[in-house]
This record gives C-alpha cells, structure tokens and sequence, in this order.
C-alpha cells in the first residue's frame, strides 16, 4: 500500500548544488555569506525592511519576546487552536498566558474576543496572532486593540510564508502586505514540513531597525563585537546555520510554483468539499491564503481518520486547543466554542507540493468513502 504523507519537502538537484557549494566553501556553522544573502533575499520577497535568520519558528518566537521585553510574570495572549510552539517561549521567559479562541471567518484569533482579552486580563504586553494553516489572521481590529491597549502584536506566520492582503481588505495598515509584515515582529518557519524549508530553520521579520539589531544580538549569543569573548546580556544560540541557508536560498527561489501547486491542490479539495456540502477553513475577504494546510470539518471525524489512516493516507486531526493541553491547562482562555468544534471535526488533509494528481485523487476518492461510512 503507498503511504501518502501530510507534508514533506520538495527538494532537487537545485539544492544539493547550494548545498555542496556550501560545504565546499568550508563555512557550514553560523559565520558564511548564505545568511545574509537569505536574509536579504527574504527581506525583498516579503517587502520587509529587515529579516534575522535563526534556528527554528520557536526560536524565532522566543527571540521575538525577549526583544520586545517580555519577561517574568507579563500577560500574553495567544490563539487557542494553533501548534504547541506558538506559546511555550512564553512560558520558557515566565510569563503568563491566556487563550484566545478562533472565529469561524477563518479560525483565527476573533478580535472581538482580543479587544475583551485585552480590557479584562489588562495589562496585556504581547499578544500572538497565529496565521493558520497560511490562512491570515484578520489583523486589521486586532493591531488596532493591540496599540490601544498598549500590546505588541507579534504574528506568528510559521505556516504562511506566502500568504497576504489585498488591496481591498477593510484595514489600511494591512493592505497589500504579506503576512509576518504587519506586526511589531513576524515570526516563519522552514521545517521540513512548511511552504519552503531550510531543513529546520526560522526568521523574525521587523520593521524597526533597533529591534533588528537586538534580535541579531541576542540570537549569537549576545556577545558584543570583537575577539574578546565579552557578553552583555544572556543571548541565545539561535543564529541560523550556514548550510540551512543554503538551502534556504535554493528553495526560496523556487517559492512561486511551490506556492501555485499548494493553491491548485487546495483548490481541488475545496470543490470536492463544496460539492459534498463540507466546509473548508474560510477564506477571510480580502486575504490571500498560502494553503499550507487545506483542512476542512467533517462529522464523526475520528472515524473518518482512521479509515484513512488505516490506507496509508496520513491525515491528521486540527490543533487540540492548546488550553487542553496537558502542558497548558489551567490557564485562562477566552472563548473556546469555536476551538473546540475545530479540534473535534477538523481534518487536515494531504497537501505537499510533490503530491501527484493520481495521489490527491486517491485521496479524495478514500475520503469520500470514509465519509460515507463513517
Ligand atoms: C504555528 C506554528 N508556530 C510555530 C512553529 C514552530 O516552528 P519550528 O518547528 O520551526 O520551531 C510551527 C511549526 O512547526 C507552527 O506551525
């Protein structure tokens, strides 16, 4: 029987040559030109004043809140129904967390919910706004009730790499933007299973120079200039490694197609969604998803996993809101009716960039059957 994986990487010969360029160049660890040139070459796709590569999408979010000061005993709010890496650096720095739940225009954070969050957990320093499944969080209301309430807004845009507003999109500030770009800090992730991949990897996207510069400073360690070994803070090493950016540089160019077969797939399962009368995680108006993910809600659907589990089709269920998380529980969440639907009903299906039309048929073809039984 042919397994059919969730989402594995799609890789060449194209990057076996930066590769070997890499190791033949001899600067494989954290000093090397393909850093920066990775960096640079992200800063121009995403239209993003500065870029700091690092280790991986969690390191990111952890350099992105120590930056921001976020320490002992401060409130963050985080999106309930995401990846378990969305909180735990809020944890790693001691500070406290609440959930936010999801609204159903795109299961993400509800701004409404945010804007209660915010008045009634005050004061709140940091607030993660999660982009799932690529799909962009509706930023617009959420930025606004950040800066009112004098919250930084990190995005956490691990699966979007690609995903943007349009120009129609009700908020100006996000208009035209790729998302990551619109917050004090963005935050991607290149793992294996993510748009493009570095082998493991991360970045922070920012705006603000100074902030650049301090999260530069802290992922090497925080040590200062120079051939002394002198250290002004307590730094991380979470400097992005010469060989993953590399390879970083060999799949980023390849960004454009991979970002069209993620959205034909997609597209494939959302008609056959729509003409079974299922839905798909909503597109918001006005946002353009990635797709990394596609996933869609399905009635009894542990039995509809399983089924397919049981054909080497390797489905997976939507986040477990991480407020019912062993590791989280008993801390504060608001709302919590949509992340629950999402984490009983949500299917996440098949969707990487090499997935054959025969295999996403196969797909669709065991879905439908499991569906019907289920
Ligand atoms: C939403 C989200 N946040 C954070 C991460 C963490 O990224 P990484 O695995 O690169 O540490 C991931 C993915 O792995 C993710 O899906």
């Amino acid at each position: 029987m042919e397994e059919i994986p969730l989402a594995v990487p799609t890789l060449s010969a194209d990057d076996e040559r930066w590769l070997v360029d890499c190791v033949r160049s001899g600067f494989v660890s954290s000093v090397g030109a393909f850093v920066e040139e990775f960096e640079r070459a992200l800063a121009r796709q995403l239209g993003a004043a500065h870029v700091v590569a690092c280790a991986s999408g969690t390191a990111a979010i952890h350099l992105a809140l120590r930056a921001l000061g976020v320490g002992p005993g401060d409130r963050v709010l985080v999106s309930d129904c995401t990846f378990v890496a969305s909180a735990n650096p809020a944890a790693y720095l001691g500070a406290e967390l609440a959930f936010v739940d999801s609204e159903t225009a795109s299961w993400n954070l509800d701004p409404a919910l945010v804007e209660e969050a915010l008045r009634r957990w005050a004061p709140v320093k940091a607030v993660i706004a999660v982009h799932l499944y690529g799909q962009p969080a509706d930023l617009g209301p959420i930025l606004e009730a950040c800066r009112r309430h004098g919250a930084f807004l990190i995005e956490d845009a691990a699966e979007a790499l690609g995903a943007s507003y349009a120009a129609d999109y009700p908020h100006p500030a996000c208009r035209g933007r790729q998302a990551g770009t619109i917050g004090d800090i963005g935050c991607l992730s290149f793992n294996g299973n993510k748009v493009i991949t570095t082998g493991g990897g991360g970045a922070c996207i920012v705006a603000d120079a100074a902030l650049a510069a301090r999260i530069r400073h802290l992922s090497t360690q925080a040590k200062l200039p120079g051939i002394g070994f002198v250290h002004d803070a307590i730094g991380y090493n979470y400097r992005m490694p010469n060989l993953n950016a590399a390879l970083g540089l060999a799949q980023l160019a390849r960004l454009p197609q991979f970002l069209e077969r993620k959205r034909a797939i997609a597209a494939r399962y959302r008609a056959w969604a729509a003409a079974h009368g299922y839905a798909c995680q909503p597109t918001l108006p006005g946002t353009r998803s990635s797709e990394w993910l596609p996933s869609l809600l399905v009635p009894r659907r542990d039995a509809v996993l399983a089924a397919l589990q049981a054909r080497g089709i390797r489905a997976r269920p939507v986040w477990t809101p991480l407020s019912a998380q062993p590791c989280h529980r008993g801390r504060p969440r608001f709302g919590g009716a949509v992340s629950d639907r999402l984490a009983a009903e949500g299917l996440s299906l098949p969707c990487s960039v090499g997935l054959s039309d025969e295999q996403q048929q196969r797909v669709i073809a065991v879905l439908e059957e499991a569906c019907r039984c289920a």
